[in-house]
């Protein structure tokens, strides 16, 4: 059918048209054609923002990994699925099979089954970028279990936030993991995690670094003597299209973690056609997204969104600068990579390195850059476009979120002219509106407002675990009737879009979003300290990085400046993780703050971004002689 496969641009406004037109018949084409199900729906859609209450595909039941795996197994059960590229280039690639796929899925089912894993368990995965991981996953989904995936570069207090919220029952982890020159060891994090994790009664342990592990009696079990004994056949379960498929946490402006919880037949569908078309997806194509299972970009479009496709996604264990900056391009030759999708983070770092790491590999075999996470810069795209994609290979550049399930502004390849820095037009079914501060859309074009969506798609998250009435203050109660997205965009003359970034107190450093309500109380923990405010600041290769003002509670603080710094970030660490550290902390007398005791942190960002000719009016605040002071020890 056509409808799977947009060729050019009429096609696209045509095909985007009906999905805005008569949404239930598009997408109902879309489910019916391309995907098995064990019994259809009765109701495409059902929905009602106000509440938010959104339903796809109703009634209708299936397995998602019957549609990811066991249907591509009279058709391509010998082509490779999974490609794993490990962390060192000496260690052989393996290549998984959509044959081996379904027996390790199955044998891994087996062992959830008899581990006393039922539909609807929460299950939570904290694994390396290893086959092990993305087995996990769908046999969470064979069996009905929901994951939640944590990436495993978050501390133990984090994980263990993580696991308790919804009470995960079993956790899947490896003695550790490889990241370049280093060796990490996940299962002490996990044991860490786990003394404050009641609910927890099982621990899967997979064997990836040798190391030497305290398995507690009665709870942790090596995994593979268990896959050893377990059968290879599983009859998936037949969930509803509504069942929950998965919980991934997403920092949030305030507060702890949300638990976005994802459908299964919604889901499924958008991913599947939204990676199709996004990256011209071609039979013996072979595709590489370079994210962690850990992020949404992993879930989306390295699991489901390719598998349901029967592509061949490769899944790399490694970091793109070891053992050199030529690591991602060396494997892209050596695999023939045709669809090659990263980080502006990792264009930049690796754009600041010699071309050399880049000539030295044949990189014909790509066909369709992307990006994803936050915005490309101008220079960023070019020498992508340039060097990487040899100014034939179209760049998309994916807008999107964990909430949106999958991608929701890209360009098309081949068919969507591309502009740098615009992730371009909506895609098929995402209906998107621009609004001012008072609530109303701007409908012209050349606008700038808030980035909300009026209208559901099937992949948008359902709920946050436990807490619907979070879910609906923060997306649909900012204005009547719409998706908020936390984002600004601007509209240009042909009605291209470009993201410009957050508009709440979300950072995105090096692609990970960063509330900073929860680093805040990291370092309000220390016991030196007031009170603190985070801001971000403009950095060349993570896009943002993080600047702290720092209240110390005694103003005769004996303790080195210095040595401060470093404990304020080892809590942090210890908090979250190392991926929320602080570049610059600034020790301060006060915080500039409103009448009503609101940081204001629109002038902390301009100090921060050395930008304070223009701080506006800061006469309403509470301690105008504060900004001064911060000013003049500004880093
Ligand atoms: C940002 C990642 C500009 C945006 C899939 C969004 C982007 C947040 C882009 C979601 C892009 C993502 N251009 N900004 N192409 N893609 N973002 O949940 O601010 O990790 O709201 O999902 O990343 O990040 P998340």
């Amino acid at each position: 059918m056509s409808n799977y496969n947009i060729k050019n641009l009429e096609e696209y406004f045509q095909i985007y048209r009906k999905s805005v037109r008569e949404p239930e018949n598009f997408w109902e084409e879309i489910a019916e054609e391309h995907f098995v199900w064990r019994k259809r729906w009765t109701n495409v859609m059902r929905w009602d923002f106000s509440k938010p209450e959104v339903a796809w595909f109703e009634n209708g039941k299936l397995n998602i990994t019957e549609n990811c795996i066991d249907r591509h197994l009279h058709i391509r059960g010998d082509k490779t699925a999974i490609l794993f590229e490990p962390n060192d280039p000496n260690e052989k690639a393996q290549h998984i099979s959509y044959n081996e796929l379904y027996e390790r899925v199955c044998k891994m089912s087996n062992v959830l089954k008899e581990q006393g894993v039922e539909k609807g368990d929460r299950v939570c995965i904290y694994l390396p970028m290893i086959p092990e991981l993305a087995v996990s996953v769908l046999a969470c989904a064979r069996v009905g279990a929901i994951h939640s995936v944590v990436f495993a570069g978050f501390s133990s207090n984090a994980l263990a936030a993580r696991i308790n919220d919804c009470d995960c029952k079993m956790v899947i982890t490896s003695d550790g993991s490889f990241r370049g020159p280093k060796t990490i060891d996940l299962k002490s994090i996990v044991d860490m995690a786990l003394v404050d994790c009641p609910g927890v009664e099982s621990v899967l342990v997979v064997k990836r670094i040798n190391s030497e592990v305290n398995m507690k009696e009665g709870r942790d079990q090596w995994l593979q003597p268990l896959l050893d004994k377990a059968g290879s056949k599983y009859t998936a379960e037949v969930m509803d299209a509504e069942d929950p498929l998965f919980i991934l946490y997403t920092s949030g402006s305030t507060g702890k973690p949300k638990g976005m919880v994802h459908s299964s037949a919604g889901y499924m569908v958008f991913t599947a056609y939204t990676f199709k078309n996004i990256f011209n997806y071609q039979e013996n194509d072979v595709y590489w997204c370079t994210a962690d299972i850990g992020w949404i970009t992993g879930h989306s479009y390295i699991v489901y969104g390719p598998l349901a496709n029967g592509a061949t996604t490769v899944m790399f264990e490694g970091v793109p600068t070891y053992p050199d900056h030529g690591r991602f391009w060396e494997v892209v030759e050596k695999h023939k990579v045709t669809q090659f999708y990263t980080a502006p983070t990792a264009i930049r770092a690796l754009a600041k390195e010699s071309l050399a790491f880049v000539d030295k590999y044949d990189l014909t075999s790509l066909k369709v850059l992307g990006t994803v996470g936050e915005p490309i810069n101008e220079e960023a795209w070019h020498w992508y476009n340039n060097n990487i994609g040899k100014n034939k290979s179209p760049i998309v550049d994916t807008w999107w979120q964990t909430e949106t399930g999958g991608i929701m502004i890209s360009p098309i390849p081949y068919v969507t002219p591309t502009t740098p820095t615009f992730a371009t037009l909506p895609f098929i079914g995402v209906q998107l509106a621009l609004m001012d501060e008072h609530g109303q859309e701007l409908k012209e074009k050349q606008v700038e407002g808030r980035l909300c969506i009026k209208y559901p798609w099937p992949a948008m998250a359902r709920t946050i675990w436990g807490d619907h009435k979070r879910y609906y203050d923060t997306y649909f109660s900012a204005f009547d009737n719409m998706y908020f997205t936390g984002d600004g965009a601007k509209r240009d003359a042909v009605g291209y879009y470009r993201i410009t970034g957050r508009v709440d107190d979300v950072i995105i450093v090096s692609g990970h979003n960063l509330g900073t309500a929860p680093i805040e109380d990291a370092i309000n923990e220390h016991p030196a300290v007031a009170e603190s405010a985070i801001v971000g600041f403009p950095h060349d290769i993570k896009g943002n990085a993080l600047y702290g003002f720092v209240i110390l509670k005694e103003v005769g603080e004996s303790r080195k400046p210095e040595n401060l710094r470093k404990e304020i970030n080892q809590q942090i660490t210890e908090h979250i993780g190392p991926i929320a550290k602080l570049d610059k902390i600034q020790f301060v007398p006060g915080l500039p703050k409103t009448r009503s005791g609101k940081i204001m942190r629109r002038i902390l960002r301009k100090v921060a971004a050395k930008d304070t000719s223009n701080l506006g009016d800061i006469s309403t605040l509470l301690n105008p002689e504060v900004v001064e002071a911060i000013i003049k020890d500004a880093l």
